[in-house]
């Protein structure tokens, strides 16, 4: 895999928590923010918003709040199973979060997502990283 895919090392994906991190839409200047979950199993990533309200980021700097194997959107308390993403209680029951394509090789996580390319660590504005939010990781 192409170093500039390469996210994080997978032993930096906390197991009590989210890594948040930004990537460029291939095609444009937009960007995207997403997450990384660790599973018993592995690694999943979604973007990192609600599918209740679109604007509200699950994980706003400080990683999302999960409880057993669910990740908690805490606005108004939707559920989101971590390995599928699939909403199973609150507004948004049945919706499922937009998923990004990840790989693990060689100890690390890349992003294989052709939509999306790796820019850093932590959210995609920099205002938030003066916020008092902590990110737990440099993107340098
Ligand atoms: S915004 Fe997430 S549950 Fe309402």
């Amino acid at each position: 895999m192409d170093d500039s895919r390469r996210i994080v090392a997978l032993d930096e994906v906390p197991e009590d928590g989210s890594l948040l991190f930004t990537a460029t839409v291939a095609d444009g200047d937009e960007r995207v923010e997403a997450i990384l979950l660790r599973l018993t199993d592995g690694v999943v990533a979604y973007e990192n918003y609600c599918q209740h309200w679109t604007d509200v980021r699950l994980d706003s700097g400080s990683g999302a709040a999960l409880r057993n194997d669910e990740l908690v959107c805490e606005k108004h308390g939707a559920y989101f199973e971590m390995d599928s993403g699939y909403c199973n209680f609150g507004p948004c029951e049945g919706a499922t979060l937009e998923a990004v394509e990840i790989a693990v090789e060689d100890g690390a996580v890349y992003l294989a997502d052709d939509r999306y390319a790796f820019e850093h660590l932590g959210p995609a504005a920099d205002e938030d990283l003066s916020s008092g939010s902590r990110i737990g990781f440099s993107g340098s």
